[in-house]
C-alpha cells in the first residue's frame, strides 16, 4: 500500500467528434483507453477511467507522480494525440481541435487541454466527485463552487458540523489579468462575490478547508480563446470536489446543481443558456448546439483505485432541474440573435462577429 501523496489528475481536450460537434467516436475511446491501460501496466499510473462528455474526452487518473507531472501530461498529450489522428481518419468534424501544438512541452497547460488535479494523503476513505462540462466555460463553477462551500442554504454543514464551522479558502484567478488572490470565508463573503459573480473573467480555481488546510476542489481554468487568440471552440471545463468528513457531503456537492444556472456557452459559444445536469449517456448536446451540459462521476478512491464510478445526475431527483432548465432554454432561444440570449459584445470578441462587423465598419457615418 502506497503512503505518499495520491494525484487525481482530470485531463480533458476535444480533439474531434461525430456528427459536427456532439460526442467523441467510440473508436477514439478505445484507442485512449489502451494508452492508459498501457501506462497502469508500466505502473505510471495507479488506475484510471476514461468519460466522454459531449464532444470531449476526459482521463480521470491517479498516480504518485504530483501534480503537473510531465510523464502524466505526456501520457495525456500522446493520448488525445492518438485520439485525434482516429478522428482525422474518420474525418470526424474538428479533428485534433484542442491540441494548439505538434510537440508536446512538459505540461498540457497552455497547449489546449484543461486540467485539474489535486494531490493529497488519502483519507481512510476517499469519496470524490468529477464534474464535467460540455458547450461551456470554467466560470460555470463558481456558483455552485459558492453553493457546495459557503452557502448554509445548500450545505447545512457549514451550521452544524464543527469540522466545517471555520469556513474556507477560496482561491480565484483573473484570467485576463492572470492573477490570482485568495478570500477567507465567511468573513469575506462579500469581497469573493464581488468578483466570482462576474465568471467570464473570474473564476474559483481551488478551495481550501480551513480548519485542517485540506484542498477539496480544484478546476480547469485553461481558456483556449486566449491561448489561440481565435476561437478555437468553448473551453468545456471539469471540476474535482472531495467530500464528506470535515468537507461538504456528496448530497450537498450535487444540490448546488439542483436549480440550473446560466452559463455562457451553447451555439458557437456565444449565447447564455442553462446548465443541464445529465447522466453521461444524455450529453449529446444535440440543440442549438446546447444546452450546456453537466456530468458528474463519484469514485471512492482505494489506495490509489478508483472504485465507481456512480452517475450522479442519472438520479430522478434531478428531473425536476432538468425540466427546469429546458424551460429556461425555451425562453432564452426566443430572444435569438438579441442580449442577454446572445453573450455581450465585449464576449464575442474572440469569435467571429468581430469579422462580420469588420465588415461593416465603413457603413457608418457620424451623427450630425
Ligand atoms: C461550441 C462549438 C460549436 C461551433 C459551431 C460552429 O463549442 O464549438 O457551437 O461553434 O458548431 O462551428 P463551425 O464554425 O466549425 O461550423
Ligand atoms: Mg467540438
Ligand atoms: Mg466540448
Amino acid at each position: 500500500m502506497e503512503t505518499k501523496p495520491v494525484t487525481l489528475s482530470v485531463i480533458k481536450a476535444d480533439v474531434g467528434s461525430l456528427v459536427g460537434h456532439v460526442q467523441a467516436h467510440p473508436d477514439m475511446l478505445t484507442v485512449v483507453k489502451e494508452h492508459l491501460a498501457r501506462a497502469t501496466e508500466d505502473q505510471l499510473l495507479a488506475d484510471y477511467h476514461v468519460a466522454n462528455v459531449g464532444d470531449d474526452i476526459e482521463l480521470i487518473m491517479t498516480h504518485y507522480r504530483g501534480s503537473d507531472s510531465e510523464k502524466i501530461h505526456g501520457l495525456a498529450w500522446d493520448a488525445f494525440m492518438a485520439a485525434a489522428e482516429v478522428a482525422r481518419r474518420l474525418k470526424l468534424y474538428a479533428a485534433g481541435q484542442d491540441l494548439l501544438s505538434d510537440a508536446f512541452s512538459g505540461n498540457v497547460k497552455g497547449m489546449g487541454p484543461g486540467v485539474a488535479e489535486i494531490t493529497f494523503n488519502e483519507r481512510p476513505s476517499e469519496p470524490v466527485v468529477v464534474f464535467m462540462a460540455d458547450k461551456t466555460d470554467p466560470g460555470a463553477w463558481n456558483l455552485p463552487l459558492y453553493k457546495m462551500f459557503a452557502d448554509p442554504f445548500t450545505t447545512i454543514g457549514l451550521v452544524i458540523d464543527p469540522k466545517m464551522h471555520d469556513g474556507f479558502i477560496f482561491e480565484v484567478h483573473d484570467l485576463v489579468e492572470h492573477k490570482k488572490v485568495t478570500f477567507s470565508l465567511p468573513e469575506e463573503l462579500y469581497d469573493l462575490l464581488v468578483f466570482i459573480g462576474s465568471p467570464g473573467r473570474y473564476c474559483i480555481k481551488r478551495v481550501y478547508s480551513k480548519k485542517n488546510g485540506e484542498l477539496a476542489a480544484a478546476t480547469s481554468t485553461q481558456r483556449l480563446n486566449q491561448i489561440a487568440g481565435r476561437y478555437v471552440g468553448k473551453d468545456d471545463p471539469v471540476c474535482i470536489v472531495r467530500c464528506q468528513n470535515g468537507l461538504p457531503a456528496v448530497g450537498e456537492v450535487l444540490e448546488a446543481f439542483a436549480e440550473p444556472h446560466l452559463v455562457a456557452g451553447w451555439m458557437r459559444g456565444s449565447h447564455y443558456g442553462p446548465l443541464l445536469p445529465v447522466a453521461e449517456a444524455d450529453s449529446r448536446p444535440t440543440r442549438f448546439d446546447g444546452p450546456a451540459r453537466v456530468v458528474a462521476l463519484g469514485f471512492q478512491l482505494c489506495n490509489g483505485r478508483l472504485v465507481g464510478p456512480v452517475d450522479f445526475f442519472a438520479d430522478k431527483g434531478f428531473d425536476r432541474a432538468r425540466e427546469k432548465a429546458l424551460e429556461l432554454a425555451d425562453y432564452l432561444r426566443r430572444l435569438g440573435p438579441f442580449e442577454p440570449h446572445r453573450l455581450a459584445l465585449d464576449h464575442l470578441e474572440y469569435t467571429t462577429l468581430p469579422l462580420v462587423a469588420e465588415k461593416l465598419k465603413g457603413r457608418f457615418q457620424p451623427i450630425e
